[in-house]
């Protein structure tokens, strides 16, 4: 998401009493179970789905049928998917295929797993890719994104598009809403902000109408959209995956990045995204990173041993409002005390207003610039398309003003980057001052405080985190009065994913509050 209305905190809800008291007086009905062999699909987890597959318990082509109808029953109301892939249940049947000749290829980690894919990621297939925008539908893409085509050697199905905050929020809308799928709803309480920009992503796992998601972030965009609906979301550290055929805003702070229900799964995505690729060069710096034997090594349940975690309370949680999620907290401290990790509290970072300021910061106005700049570069580069510049976007929102937007929903966003001038002085001062911030702030306090990773509630930290290009996961941790779903946050300097792994893996096992949404009443 876009900087410029700061991520909302896990506080700034509104009372939902009224609707939360009609979904739990409803009964369960409603939500089919589908299970072969007695194998229930809803909730597993990647590991379970391939032991299903491997017992005979279960096929490719009944997980994508089970998604497929988990889609068509909840999408009208979640609204979590714009396109579905209308090869799914053939690429279904080529996995289970593989799999029944033993091909080396079924070994592999996600074969025969569906995946939804946020619609700002490319995919040369026949789903469009439109990052929410009627703009985009019937473009033609050059070629597959490069994690995607990872995912594909990974044996992972591309069962759809998500939706997302058109744009990737470049465009500053309310959370959730592109032109082509109307406003994506939290599956926990409808009328909740589900948060965004990746919010098609989190919202389609925790509701089980996928096996596993892959989202965006420049700020915010996968950790917020995960703290609201309850799942997991691993920001990378930048580079670490290729931008390659991804919708951009800025390849300052881009990354691409698993939405999973689970840890486990989120890492097992992971380790099929990430690697070189030529077309983007920040991956070959970010190599050094990636660990041999990949990240699966660290799904350990005693990760939090020894692990030093940074708390800092000002003012990330000093803005909490609610009682019972301060109480919540300071629970989740004691659990990560006992689980063998050193709390170290009441630590200040450096200019941490300016930081989360990006007018003061300057991310605003660099966002904007390299918006311009990058966004024009990817629409140039498509095979066919409606519009090959930002200038072509603006002027088709105004065109076809009423496909793509209402009375409150403008394009203020997409009018700020038009109107920048390129790499200019002021911008050359800003991105001098952001790498100072990064310097001075975050990466000044975890080395003179020798930590792991800094423990923040929902996505509060994620401007810090954009801004230095570091890595972040969001794990569940709550329900708020309303029920509306709230994670925490482990934070740290680049390529340190293998020990906020650890962490967050730490985190679960020993709380596993996630829990599957309420019914969805239609
Ligand atoms: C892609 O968009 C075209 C319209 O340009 C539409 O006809 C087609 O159904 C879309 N593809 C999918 C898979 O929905």
């Amino acid at each position: 998401m876009a900087t410029k209305s700061s991520p909302p905190s896990v506080s700034l809800l509104s009372s939902l009493f009224l609707m939360l008291l009609a979904l739990s007086s409803s009964s369960s009905s409603g939500s089919m179970t589908i299970s072969s062999h007695g194998f229930s699909i809803r909730e597993a987890t990647v590991a379970e789905l391939q032991l299903a597959f491997k017992q005979n318990k279960l096929t490719s082509r009944q997980l994508v049928e089970f998604y497929l109808g988990e889609i068509h029953r909840l999408n009208t109301v979640l609204r979590g998917v714009i396109e579905v892939n209308p090869d799914a249940l053939h690429l279904a049947d080529k996995a289970d295929q593989e799999r029944k000749a033993k091909a080396p290829r079924s070994l592999l980690g996600l074969h025969g797993i569906p995946i939804l894919v946020k619609d700002n990621i490319a995919t040369k297939d026949k789903m469009n890719t439109t990052a929410g925008s009627f703009a985009l539908l019937g473009s033609i893409v050059p070629r597959n994104a490069f994690v995607v085509t990872k995912l594909i050697e990974a044996g992972a199905i591309i069962l759809g598009k998500a939706s997302l905050s058109e744009w990737a929020n470049a465009r500053i809308i309310p959370n959730g809403w592109c032109a082509r799928s109307g406003h994506g709803r939290n599956p926990y309480v409808l009328s909740a902000d589900p948060c965004g920009s990746s919010s098609g992503s989190a919202i389609s796992v925790a509701a089980n109408m996928a096996a596993v998601s892959l989202g965006t972030e420049t700020d915010g965009s996968i950790l917020c959209p995960s703290s609201y609906n309850s799942v997991v979301g691993i920001k990378p550290t930048v580079g670490l995956t290729s931008r390659d055929g991804v919708v951009p805003i800025t390849h300052r702070q881009d990354t691409i990045g698993p939405i999973c229900r689970t840890v486990a799964d989120a890492v097992y995505v992971l380790d099929a995204i990430v690697g070189v690729d030529h077309n983007d060069k920040a991956t070959r710096e970010a190599s050094k990173y990636i660990p041999v034997g990949g990240y699966i090594q660290f799904l350990k349940p005693s990760g939090l041993k020894g692990k030093r975690l940074g708390i800092v309370r000002d003012p990330f949680f000093t803005v909490i409002k609610e009682s019972g999620i301060i109480r919540a907290f300071e629970h989740h401290f004691h659990t990560l005390r006992q689980q063998g990790a050193v709390l170290v509290d009441n630590l200040k970072i450096v200019s941490i207003d300016a930081i989360l300021n990006p007018l003061v910061s300057g991310e605003g106005k660099a966002m904007d610039t390299d918006l311009k700049l990058d966004l024009n570069k990817y629409l140039e580069g498509l095979v066919v398309s409606p519009v090959r510049s930002l200038a072509d976007v603006i002027e088709f929102n105004n065109k076809f003003a009423k496909l793509e937007m209402t009375k409150e929903y403008g394009q203020q966003g997409l009018l700020d980057a038009q109107k920048t001038d390129g790499i200019n002085a002021e911008v050359k001062k800003a991105l001098l001052n952001l790498v100072k911030l990064s310097r001075d702030g975050l990466e000044k306090l975890m080395k003179e405080q020798k930590l792991d990773a800094v423990v923040t509630p929902g996505a509060d930290f994620a401007t810090v985190l954009a801004i230095g290009g570091y890595p972040g996961i969001n794990v569940p941790a709550g329900y708020d009065s309303n029920g509306v779903p709230f994670g925490i946050c482990f934070g740290g300097l680049k390529g340190t994913e293998p020990k906020l792994i650890e962490i967050a893996y730490g985190f679960e096992q020993a709380t596993k509050i996630r829990k599957p949404p309420p019914p969805i009443k239609h």
